[in-house]
C-alpha cells in the first residue's frame, strides 16, 4: 500500500513538471495506465459516476445525501455537474483531494449552452448568422467565463440535426441541415477547447445527444425515434463525426431509442461507430438518468440490468443514473462483464482529465480573481451585441419601413415581449441573472434619434404567474384589458414596433408544442394593433420556427430576432435604426402550417413529386408543401444579384476538383453582407438523395454597386454519401449545382463526376 502511494506521489510530481500539452500520445497513455494500475475496482467505478449538486457540499449534507458526501471524500465520484462558482467547486475539489486515497481530480460539468453569465444568442438564433468566426468567439467567451467560475466542461454543443418546429429543443441546435450543423459544431468546439487544452480558459466540450434525439416522433420530447440507416448516416451522424474529428473531448448519449434500442444502450452507435470506426478516444457521458431510464423504456428490469446494457454498449459515465455505482461491481463479480470494459471507460475519463491539465492542477479553474474579472465583462457584453445583431433575420420589408426613416417622429412599441428583460436570456441560461437582458423597448429608447418620441403599451401579458426551467407555464388566454391602450398608442404613432412571439420558457427541453402559432391573446392583439395602424414592424422573439402565416400575408415588415441574450434590445435597435444592415439567414424552414412539420428543404423527391393536374402526387390538398420562408432565406437593406455561374469543367474525377464561380453584385444603395450558398443534387444514385443539399457557403461583404466573384471547390469528398454499399463513397453520375442567397432562389449548372 505504502509503495503504491509513493509511486503515485512520484507520478504526480512528474505530471506537474510536464504540461499535459507537451505530452506525447505515448506519454499520456503511460500516465493514464499508471494511474489506472493503482486503482481498486471500487475507485474505477467511482470515476464513472457523476453526481449533481442538488446537495450542499459545503455544509452538512442534506438528508439522504450523506452517502454521496462520503463517496466524494473516498474518491468514488469522477465528476459533478451543476456545482458552480469558485467557492463551491473549490470546496468540492478540496473534499475529494484532501480525503481520497488517490487524489484523482474531479471534473465539473455544466450546461453552458449559450453563455455562462453573459448570455449570447440562443444557438439556433446565432446559427442564423452563418458566421463561424463569431460563433467560435462567443463559445470562447462562454468558456472563459465558465472556466473562471470553476467549470471545466460544458455539455455543448448540441449537434442534433432538428427539423421539427414542434420540438422545443430545436432552439438549442443549429437547425435542419447536417452540413451547417457540422460546421457550427466544430466552430463551437474550437471556441470552448482552443488549441491548448491546458490553458486555464480552455474547457472540455461535449457533442450531444448521440444520437437521433432531434428526430423525436411528432416533435414530442424524449419520444421514440424511427429512422433508417441512410438517414442515420447521411443526416444525423455527420455533425458528430465532424466534432470527433475536431477533437471534442466528450460525447453525451441521448434519451431516445432508435429502432427499438435506447441510444444509451446502443453498442452499434457507441462502440462500433464512435469508438471503433471513428477511433474516438474521449468518453461518453450518459444523459441525465438515461441509463436507469432504460427500465422505463422496458429493456432493463432493474438498475443492474440497465448498467449491464449501458456499459457493454459503451456508455462510460453515469450522469445521475444511480446504476453504475450500485451494480457494476456485482456484474464483474458474477463474471457477466469483464473488468477490461471498466478499464476502457476509466482510461477515457482519466485521459480527458490529463489532457485538461487537471492532474497538474486540480484547482486550475478556481481562480477567484479571474472569476471577478471575466464574468459579465464589458468585452463580453460587446461581443454579445455583435453576435446578436448578426443573428437577426429580416423576413419581410414591404414599403421599406426599415431602416426607420428620419421622418418617423413617434414610435409606438407594443407587445407582451416588448419590455421583457428576461425572455431574451432563453431557457438554458447558465448563471444568467433573471431580468438582466436589455429589452427591445430599452434598446429603442437608447438608439432613437433625438426628437423621436417613443411610446409604449404592453397590450397583454403572455404568461401568468411563475415561469421557470422545470415548471409548466400558464399562458394568458383571456385577459385583453390592455388592448384599448395598445390601440390608442398605435393610432397616435407614425410607426408601430410590435414585439411578439414566445416566452423563453416556451422553448427548450420538454417544451414541445402542437401549436406553433402565437400563444394566448397575441393573435388578437396583432390584428387590433394592425387595424389601428398598418405601419407595423413585427419583431419576433422565439426559439423555434413559428407559424406566422397571417402576419406574413398582412404585416408589412417582419424581423426575426430569436432570443438574443444579454444585449437583445440593443442588437434589435441597431438593426431597426439602420446602424447595422441585417445579414442573417434562416437555419430552419418556416412552415405555412404546423401540419407540414417536420419540414426541411433537403427533402427527397419521392416517386410522385408532381405537380400534376390530378391529386395523385405528394402534396397537401389544403396547404402548399413548400416553406413560407425557406432554409437559407433572409433579406438585407440592400439587394444582391447573382449571375454568371460557371464551372471549370463539365466533368471531373478524383484528384482534379471542380470549381464553381458566381458573380454577386450589390445592386442597392447600402453596403451589406450576403451569405452565398452552394447546393448540390445527385441526380441518380444507389439510394435516393435529397433534392438539394447545402455543400458550401461564404459570407461576403459587398459595397454598394460592387461585384464580387465567389468561388467554391467541389471535390470527391463533397459528393460522398453513405451508399447502398453501407460506406461513404462518391458515385459516378450526373449532378446539379445551385448557387444563391437561399435554398430556393438559385442559379443552376450541371456536371458529371467519374469515379475512376
Ligand atoms: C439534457 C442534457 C443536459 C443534461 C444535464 C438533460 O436533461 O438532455 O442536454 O446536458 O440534462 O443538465
Amino acid at each position: 500500500m505504502r509503495c503504491k502511494l509513493v509511486i503515485l506521489s512520484l507520478l504526480l510530481m512528474i505530471s506537474v513538471r510536464l504540461s499535459a500539452q507537451s505530452l506525447s500520445k505515448t506519454k499520456l497513455e503511460a500516465k493514464v495506465d499508471s494511474v489506472l494500475s493503482l486503482m481498486t475496482l471500487e475507485e474505477k467505478i467511482g470515476q464513472m459516476v457523476q453526481y449533481s449538486a442538488s446537495w450542499d457540499v459545503t455544509g452538512p449534507p442534506t438528508a439522504g445525501n450523506e452517502n454521496r458526501l462520503e463517496n466524494l471524500k473516498r474518491g468514488l465520484v469522477g465528476s459533478m455537474l451543476n456545482v458552480t462558482g469558485v467557492k463551491a467547486t473549490k470546496e468540492a475539489q478540496r473534499l475529494n483531494m484532501e480525503n481520497s486515497r488517490l487524489k484523482i481530480p474531479l471534473i465539473f460539468g455544466y450546461d453552458v449552452i449559450h453563455g455562462y453569465k453573459t448570455l449570447f444568442p440562443i444557438p439556433l438564433g446565432e446559427s442564423a448568422s452563418w458566421d463561424l468566426d463569431i460563433m467560435e468567439r462567443t463559445a470562447r467567451a462562454a468558456a472563459r467565463e465558465s472556466a473562471a467560475a470553476g467549470i471545466g466542461w460544458t455539455f455543448a454543443p448540441m449537434v442534433d440535426v432538428s427539423r421539427d418546429a414542434r420540438w422545443g429543443r430545436i432552439m438549442e441546435g443549429a437547425g435542419e441541415d447536417p452540413f451547417l450543423v457540422a460546421k457550427i459544431g466544430v466552430a463551437r468546439v474550437k471556441g470552448f477547447q482552443t488549441d491548448d487544452l491546458t490553458s486555464p480558459t480552455a474547457i472540455a466540450a461535449c457533442a450531444k445527444h448521440f444520437a437521433g434525439y432531434g428526430f423525436a416522433e411528432a416533435g414530442r420530447d424524449y419520444n421514440t425515434v424511427n429512422l433508417g440507416m441512410s438517414e442515420l448516416h447521411n443526416t444525423i451522424l455527420p455533425p458528430f463525426k465532424a466534432a470527433a474529428d475536431a477533437g471534442v473531448l466528450t460525447f453525451m448519449n441521448s434519451f431516445n431509442e432508435i429502432d427499438g434500442i435506447p441510444s444509451t444502450g446502443n453498442p452499434y452507435l457507441q462502440r462500433e461507430i464512435l469508438k471503433e470506426e471513428w477511433n474516438y478516444k474521449g468518453f461518453i457521458v450518459s444523459d441525465w438518468g438515461s441509463i436507469s431510464e432504460m427500465i422505463a423504456h422496458g429493456v432493463a428490469e432493474n438498475h443492474k440490468e440497465a448498467a449491464y446494457i449501458a456499459l457493454t454498449a459503451g456508455s462510460d459515465m453515469d450522469m445521475e443514473g444511480n446504476a453504475y455505482e450500485t451494480s457494476i461491481e456485482d456484474l464483474i463479480k458474477e463474471g457477466r462483464v469483464s473488468e477490461t470494459l471498466v478499464d476502457d471507460a476509466v482510461k477515457r475519463i482519466l485521459r480527458v482529465k490529463f489532457q485538461l491539465g487537471l492532474f497538474d492542477d486540480p484547482y486550475k479553474y478556481c481562480d477567484a480573481k479571474a472569476e471577478k474579472k471575466e464574468l459579465y465583462s464589458k468585452e463580453n457584453q460587446q461581443l454579445s451585441l455583435e453576435a446578436g445583431k448578426k443573428s437577426i433575420v429580416l423576413l419581410k420589408n414591404e414599403n421599406a419601413l426599415l431602416p426607420i426613416a428620419s421622418k418617423v417622429k413617434t414610435i409606438a412599441v407594443i407587445g407582451p415581449l416588448a419590455d421583457d428583460n428576461d425572455s431574451p436570456l432563453g431557457n438554458w441560461r447558465g448563471q444568467g441573472v433573471s431580468n438582466s437582458a436589455v429589452s427591445v423597448l430599452e434598446g429603442i429608447r437608447r438608439y432613437a434619434p433625438k426628437g423621436t418620441k417613443v411610446t409604449y403599451a404592453k397590450g397583454a401579458d403572455l404568461s401568468i404567474g411563475e415561469r421557470s426551467f422545470l415548471k409548466h407555464m400558464t399562458i394568458n388566454e383571456t385577459d385583453t384589458s390592455g388592448f384599448g391602450k395598445a390601440v390608442e398608442t398605435a393610432k397616435e404613432a407614425d410607426l408601430v414596433i410590435l414585439v411578439v412571439g414566445e416566452d423563453a420558457f416556451q422553448t427548450g427541453e420538454a417544451r414541445s408544442q402542437t401549436d406553433i402559432g402565437f400563444a394566448g391573446v397575441q393573435d388578437e392583439l396583432i390584428k387590433v394593433v394592425y387595424k389601428a395602424n398598418s405601419n407595423v414592424v413585427m419583431v419576433l422573439m422565439n426559439g423555434r420556427p413559428m407559424d406566422i402565416s397571417w402576419s406574413a400575408a398582412n404585416i408589412p415588415t417582419i424581423l426575426e430576432s430569436w432570443l438574443l441574450g444579454s444585449q437583445h434590445g440593443n442588437a434589435v435597435a441597431e438593426v431597426l435604426f439602420g446602424k447595422y444592415n441585417p445579414s442573417g439567414k434562416l437555419p430552419v424552414s418556416f412552415p405555412r402550417s404546423v401540419g407540414q412539420e417536420p419540414l426541411y428543404y433537403n427533402q427527397k423527391n419521392t416517386g410522385r413529386p408532381g405537380p400534376i393536374e390530378d391529386v395523385t402526387y405528394s402534396h397537401y390538398v389544403d396547404e402548399r408543401r413548400d416553406a413560407l420562408y425557406p432554409f437559407g432565406y433572409g433579406l438585407s437593406y440592400t439587394t444582391f444579384k447573382y449571375d454568371n455561374i460557371s464551372l471549370s469543367a463539365s466533368s471531373f474525377s478524383e484528384g482534379e476538383p471542380l470549381t464553381v464561380t458566381v458573380s454577386v453584385t450589390n445592386t442597392g444603395k447600402l453596403d451589406g453582407e450576403e451569405v452565398v450558398q452552394l447546393y448540390l443534387r445527385d441526380l441518380v444514385a444507389s439510394t435516393t438523395r435529397p433534392i438539394k443539399e447545402l455543400k458550401g457557403f461564404e459570407k461576403v461583404f459587398i459595397k454598394a454597386g460592387e461585384t464580387k466573384k465567389v468561388i467554391f471547390t467541389i471535390d470527391r469528398e463533397l459528393l460522398s454519401f453513405y451508399t447502398r454499399n453501407k460506406k461513404w463513397e462518391a458515385e459516378s453520375g450526373d449532378f446539379k449545382v445551385f448557387v444563391g442567397g437561399n435554398s430556393v432562389d438559385v442559379l443552376e449548372a450541371s456536371f458529371k463526376y467519374k469515379n475512376e
